[in-house]
């Protein structure tokens, strides 16, 4: 079908062949090209190409479509690194260069950030080096591989261990390469496979809901290049796991240290008790904004280091704390930005809350550890610690700046509650969300703050994710 006059053209079924313009991202990793007065979402799609695309599925959400034929290549193509392109959840825009992905990411920004209505919208800050920035990378054993694109139907395909196949929760692409993993991840990953092979351990069987080896979890530090393994296990089993763990350690002299999680739940989740340390301290070191971290297998950290850097100099300079202040870090993890503030507001001015116990432990450790000790954490859901009485049985002070990095789904209505009644002079609102940070500031600018400064920043490159700070004073 090609696109006759507005308002002349049926919705397209499926099946249709229709052509389109790439013209769009979203955030859901697709280009969007218009048919007529309809948005059709294309998978696989290089932006600014001219393609014709078969549509896979109508819904009332939206038209989704498949590339049939490429009529004309974008001029923003580039070639695709990985070998998974085509396979893999993870990376989308691998074959779009990366100008190209700053700019679609930057107008993305503004139609999503619109009800806003915000003064200006800087430049994405993007990443020096959009390769190999990941300082994490969690891989799935599963029972069920993902067959790739040439090969056999009837390929081996009982073990895997990945990321999950795109669009496939329950299959696992065997990941060879990882052209956005710390350089070292897909060498130790094809050993652990090759080993676990060898020894027939029995990969996590999602269905059945059986099976010995879940996750494995590698981290490396940018600063003191340690790197951490954590294999993740439904059980102990020391004498099946043992072989597995002293193998991969005779072939990797580079792994600082090795341990063993236990998580017999049904959750995806890579995390569990402690079982075993095979080598090292379990821990490794990280810098950040001058400040010492130590970060274990499941601790919270930001993934990219380079750019958190970025990250942590931008919210500092934009709370632009001073001596007398008194400053919150809401939602702090293990207490990053606290730390970095305290050296401006003075330690015993800073005070972070946080859910996850674990976070909250590391927090006092690194606050203990870089000579802050009087940094406070407040452990608990922010939805009952940050209430006003919470905080005078607590005996804290009402906050002059509240720095607020809440997880992808925004902040709880409560949250904003109290953030209303408290009244800080300046909020740092920091999200990987823009979506879900429209929901959080449209309330705050009703009640009388004004929105001073939005700056993305590209954490994630190739992948549609953004990260966004803003600025909000009363
Ligand atoms: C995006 S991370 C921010 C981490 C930290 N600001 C950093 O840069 O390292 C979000 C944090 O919010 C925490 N969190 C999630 N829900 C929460 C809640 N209801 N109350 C308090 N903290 C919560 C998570 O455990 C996680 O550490």
């Amino acid at each position: 079908m090609s696109s006759g006059a507005p308002g002349t053209a049926r919705k397209p079924a499926r099946g249709d062949l229709l052509e389109l313009e790439l013209a769009e991202i979203d955030e859901r990793g697709r280009t969007l090209g218009r048919f007529e007065e309809f948005t059709v979402a294309v998978r696989g799609g290089v932006l600014g190409a001219r393609v014709r695309a078969r549509v896979h599925k109508r819904r009332r959400s939206g038209i989704e479509a498949g590339v049939d034929a490429v009529l004309a290549p974008s001029p923003h193509a580039a070639a695709a690194r990985c070998p998974h392109v085509a396979s893999c959840g993870g990376c989308s825009f691998q074959a779009l260069d990366y100008g190209a992905q700053l700019a679609a990411k930057e107008r993305l920004l503004a139609r999503t950030l619109a009800p806003l209505a915000p003064a200006r919208i800087e430049p994405v800050l993007g990443c020096e080096s959009p390769w190999n920035y990941r300082n994490k990378m969690d891989f799935t054993f599963g029972r069920a591989r993902w067959i790739e694109p040439g090969e056999p139907l009837d390929a081996p395909s009982g073990f895997a261990l990945g990321l999950h196949a795109r669009g496939h929760f329950q299959k696992v692409l065997d990941v060879r390469a990882c052209e956005i993993a710390f350089a070292e991840a897909a060498p130790i990953v094809g050993t652990v496979r090759t080993l676990a092979r060898e020894l027939a351990l029995e990969p996590w069987d999602v269905r059945a809901r059986a099976g010995l080896l879940r996750h494995l979890v590698l981290r490396k530090s940018w600063h003191s290049r340690e790197i951490l393994a954590d294999l993740v296990t439904t059980e102990a089993a020391p004498e099946r796991v043992a072989p597995l763990a002293e193998g991969v350690l005779a072939r990797h002299p580079e792994l600082t240290t090795l341990v063993q999680h236990v998580h017999p739940g049904v959750s995806l989740v890579a995390s569990g008790a402690h079982a075993r340390t095979f080598r090292g301290t379990g821990v490794i070191e990280e810098r950040l904004a001058g400040l010492a971290f130590t970060i274990s297998a499941h601790s919270f950290f930001q993934t990219n280091t380079p750019q958190a850097e970025r990250l942590v100099q931008l919210v500092c300079e934009l709370a632009a704390v001073r001596a007398d202040e008194t400053v919150f870090d809401l939602y702090c993890g293990c207490g990053v930005f606290a730390l970095a503030l305290a050296r401006a507001a003075g330690a015993e001015r800073v005070v972070g809350f946080e859910l996850s116990e674990s976070a909250v432990a590391d927090a006092r450790a690194n606050a203990e550890r870089n000579g802050l000790a009087g940094v406070r954490f407040v452990a608990g859901d922010l939805a009952l610690t940050l209430a006003p009485e919470q905080l005078a049985l607590r005996s804290l002070p009402r906050p002059a700046v509240c720095i607020v990095d809440p997880p992808r789904a925004g902040l709880h209505a409560r949250v904003l509650d109290s953030l209303r009644l408290l009244e800080p002079a300046r909020i740092v609102h920091v999200s990987c969300n823009p979506r879900a940070a429209v929901q959080d500031l449209a309330p705050l600018l009703a009640s009388g703050y004004r929105l001073e400064r939005v700056q993305p920043l590209d954490l994630f490159p190739h992948t549609p994710h953004l990260e966004c700070v803003f600025l909000l004073t009363r």
